[in-house]
């Protein structure tokens, strides 16, 4: 029998108070990072307006990911703090032709691609579309592995899913939770109960090669049971891979989810400790928030292992070299710049040499792989001395320590993940604060 959200918020409130597991992290070192990385995003985080017609040519000897933005959901979650508008299927159709000439455009430029990114909104919301995108990209790109692509559960049960058979490597999918007054809360009940979104993907799993299903910790009425009760559901599912992240309240997001949705922050650690301890067994952890059968899975952040990634499409993020570029959040100065035969970005940022180690240092912490053989090889440095202040206070507050087996390599514990996730989960809201930054001045002819 479904219990009500009304009791399990109850049975959650009692259940902070009844919490007995080992903390991770004391609460002063959760609050100390957070301020830290205010401070840090505040700093560095601003890009400015930049009107670009073409991206830099590829370096030789560099290797690049591709990403490409669909911002298109048939039904938009109060919580969700990503690029998407409302689905119309004109506009949907319009903006892949563009976005197949801006891959044209970036191949004209001398650009190769390993693997390929497509992240939403809901990439699925035109199969046939997705499917003529990906076709092109394979034929333009001859060096391309692997494809990723995001979804929803409701998608994975269309029949029209078959299309993207052999096309898509690794689909992502999102499920938040199986319990159905979570999923009523967050209005994700538009994609089926949580037994009909279990039902969905189990029939699809066999289709690709990779499957990842996300997760959500954080929501309010989540109790330890029902937190357990995803997690064992996820393990009877089996995915390849799952990817659990903390609830993101951002400056988009704070009216509908704070207070609303999203439980008190202080459970985080408390819930990312079960987390841990039911995934583990089974599961390789392959960065603070994702988990994978085999150890070199891949795609799990496609910015942890590519250190530059070109990103298009409306609202998509590129770092090349050392500056980050962000594309036009209007569909229509989108659709205008690409059959004008230029490129979308409209803002950018140069960072610091010293800035980007310390952003590779977070991405190390939260990926759980820090290598002073990394810092190196690719940047030219030594970690211990270019970073000597930020090594030495991981290894003060117990985030990193010596690997006595391998001395190139870092120790990150789970306090470190838990800290390099805390790290991420601001790092994306300051990003979500650039979206919404960009997005304010929208009007209804741009969406
Ligand atoms: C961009 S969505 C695309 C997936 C697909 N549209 C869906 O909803 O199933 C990718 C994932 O981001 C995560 N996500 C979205 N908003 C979030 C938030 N505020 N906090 C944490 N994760 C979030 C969800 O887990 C979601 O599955
Ligand atoms: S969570 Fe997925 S379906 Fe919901 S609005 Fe975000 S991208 Fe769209």
């Amino acid at each position: 029998m479904e219990r009500s959200t009304e009791t399990i918020r109850n049975a959650y409130k009692g259940n902070v108070k009844g919490a007995k597991s080992e903390a991770i992290a004391p609460k002063w070192q959760l609050n100390l990072t957070e301020k830290v990385m205010q401070y840090y995003l505040d700093k560095n985080l601003v890009l400015d307006p930049c009107i670009l017609h073409e991206f830099p040519k590829p370096q030789p000897g560099h290797q690049y990911m591709l990403y490409a933005h669909i911002p298109f959901c048939k039904t938009l979650c109060s919580y969700c703090t990503f690029h998407r508008f409302l689905f119309k299927e004109h506009k949907a159709r319009e903006y892949f032709i563009n976005l197949r000439k801006e891959m044209q455009m970036v191949r004209n430029l001398g650009y190769d691609f390993t693997s390929m990114y497509i992240g939403g909104g809901t990439t699925t919301v035109l199969m046939d579309e997705l499917a003529k995108t990906i076709e092109l990209a394979r034929t333009l790109f001859p060096s391309m592995k692997e494809v990723s692509c995001e979804t929803d559960p409701q998608a994975m049960g269309d029949p029209s899913i078959s299309m993207m058979k052999g096309l898509v490597d690794r689909m992502s999918i999102g499920v938040q939770s199986f319990n159905d007054d979570i999923l009523r809360m967050t209005e994700r009940d538009k994609f089926g109960t949580g037994e009909e979104v279990f039902e969905n993907i189990m029939k699809a799993q066999e289709m690709f090669p990779i499957c990842n299903v996300d997760l959500i910790f954080g929501f309010r009425g989540q109790t330890d049971e029902v937190l357990s009760a995803d997690l064992e559901k996820v393990l009877q599912l089996s995915p390849r891979q799952i990817t659990t992240y903390p609830l993101m309240v951002t400056s988009q997001t704070k009216r509908s989810v704070k207070d609303k949705i999203a439980a008190p922050p202080e459970i985080m650690a408390h819930q990312y400790r079960i987390i841990l301890d039911t995934l583990t067994d089974s599961y390789t952890q392959l960065s603070s928030w994702a988990f994978g059968k085999a150890n070199n899975e891949g795609f799990d952040e496609y910015v942890i292992d590519n250190d530059e990634y070109l990103g298009i499409g409306s609202g998509a993020f590129s770092f090349l070299g050392e500056s980050l570029y962000a594309n036009t959040f209007s569909l229509r100065r989108y659709n205008e710049r690409i059959s004008t035969g230029r490129n979308g970005v409209e803002r950018k940022k140069t960072f610091k040499k010293f800035d980007v180690l310390q952003y590779r240092l977070l991405l190390g912490l939260f990926a759980g792989r820090l290598s002073r053989k990394y810092f190196r090889l690719t940047h030219g440095v030594s970690v211990d001395r270019s970073l000597f202040k930020e090594i030495l206070a991981l290894k003060l507050i117990g985030a990193i320590k010596e690997n006595p087996v391998d001395p190139e390599q870092f120790i990150v514990t789970d306090r470190g993940k838990l800290l390099g996730l805390v790290m991420m989960k601001d790092f994306y809201s300051a990003m979500d604060n650039i979206r919404a930054e960009l997005r304010r001045p929208l009007k209804e002819e741009d969406m």
